[in-house]
């Protein structure tokens, strides 16, 4: 049965990771997938994420299944982060949120829907983006194709080339944009350039997929998710794919959720009816204690501030390691100006480096990161700064 079946190649970045527990090397950084860790090297347990599990645990409830959609005030705590508690879009009930896998599940329930409602749509994604947004839309059935995003040599975004392609995608094109944080290169637009996005996204007919895994890595959480007001002003139906994997630092759990906006409470209503039949078929309904804790979290005042204050510390620690990561560099005798670096935003530095250089980073420093060039900056701290300065500046003198 199985004889014709091929080996399949790793998977970019979680194959990175089994890579990395095999090697020997004491001196190892893993700097390969988007993961934050504290200066210690430690993978966080949020405060308020232990302090909501001992309220919960001390009233400790059985499992029953969950609703299709997962837990109703998951649902309304996820809208309310999202498009703001008083938006008028929730008062009027044109929102569909579904509790989903992660923000990948998000993006996943969203694609199979879309693929029902418009199977010849094509999709668009940034080049470069997530390595997983080709695979997944592809595997969904859709043809993928990329807009123009990265400026090489400008060490930014290629705006004019990005616009441009978005003129000319035909009537329905599925568009993914990275809300905040871009992944992997951390350059993110402008509030004009996504004014001038959401323009042409309403203009040519397109549909927005906003895939918005970090919101408050970036400047913060309102201002991570400003795009979604503009989309909102500009009366746009779209799609919303939220992680809180990283924000909650609860990666493991696969707490993320999909969000559509719709024309009416009406439509709303029928979109999430197609989209539980989504779920059902492919995993029927889904798991209680993430999602429990961030609902918890998020509606109760003590524990969202203290969030607020972790993620912050989250946001800061990573600015920082930017700014050292530049210092060190320059330290170890890079002559290039890379203060680029520090004008990238989220976990994620685009270091420029080649997939040569990425792989010499590996095998003879121990130093892990994406092929494409990708570190993650949340990974650094104060012990392994330096030496994973002194091997980025050993490949980048040759
Ligand atoms: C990443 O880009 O490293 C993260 O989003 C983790 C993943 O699933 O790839």
């Amino acid at each position: 049965l199985f004889a014709a079946v091929e080996m399949a190649p790793r998977d970019p970045i979680l194959g990175l990771n089994e890579q990395f527990n095999a090697d020997t090397n004491p001196a190892k950084v893993n700097l390969g997938v988007g993961v934050y860790y504290d200066d210690k090297g430690k993978l966080p347990l949020l405060r308020c994420v232990a302090e909501a599990e001992a309220l919960m645990q001390a009233a400790a409830k059985p499992r029953g299944y969950l609703p299709i959609d997962g837990i109703a005030a998951y649902d309304k705590a996820v809208q309310g982060l999202v498009f703001g508690a008083d938006s008028a879009v929730l008062a009027e009930g044109r929102v569909a949120t579904v509790q989903a896998l992660g923000g990948t599940g998000g993006l996943k329930i969203g694609a199979d829907f879309l693929k029902r409602l418009n199977p010849n749509a094509q999709v668009l994604i940034s080049d470069p983006s997530w390595e997983n947004h080709r695979a997944l839309f592809t595997n969904a059935g859709f043809a993928v194709a990329t807009y123009p995003y990265y400026d090489a040599a400008q060490r930014g975004i290629n705006f004019e080339a990005m616009l441009a392609a978005l003129q000319a995608a035909a009537a329905g094109t599925i568009v993914v944009l990275h809300a905040c944080c871009h992944n992997p290169t951390g350059y993110d637009l402008s509030p004009a350039q996504w004014s001038q996005v959401v323009d042409t996204v309403k203009a040519r007919g397109l549909v927005a997929f906003l895939d918005m895994a970090y919101q408050g890595f970036g400047e913060g959480i309102a201002e991570d998710g400003a795009v979604i007001q503009q989309c909102l002003a500009a009366g746009l139906d779209f799609f919303v794919s939220t992680s809180f994997s990283k924000s909650f630092s609860l990666y493991g759990e696969r707490v993320g959720a999909l969000s559509v906006v719709c024309g009416s409470s009406a439509e709303a209503g029928k979109v999430l009816s197609q989209l539980k039949i989504v779920i059902r078929t492919n995993y029927s309904n889904p798991p209680t204690h993430g999602a429990q804790v961030v609902a918890h979290v998020l509606s109760t005042p003590a524990l969202r501030a203290m969030w607020e204050e972790e993620l912050a510390g989250m946001r800061v620690r990573i600015r920082e390691m930017r700014q050292a990561l530049v210092a060190e560099l320059k330290a170890a005798g890079v002559s290039q100006d890379l203060s680029f670096v520090t004008r990238q935003k989220g976990m994620f530095s685009y270091s420029g480096l080649s997939a040569a250089q990425m792989q010499r980073l590996r095998s003879e420093f121990g130093v892990y990161g994406v092929d494409s060039g990708r570190i993650c900056v949340a990974a650094l701290n104060s012990r392994n700064l330096k030496s994973v300065a002194a091997a980025m500046a050993a490949v980048i003198k040759g």
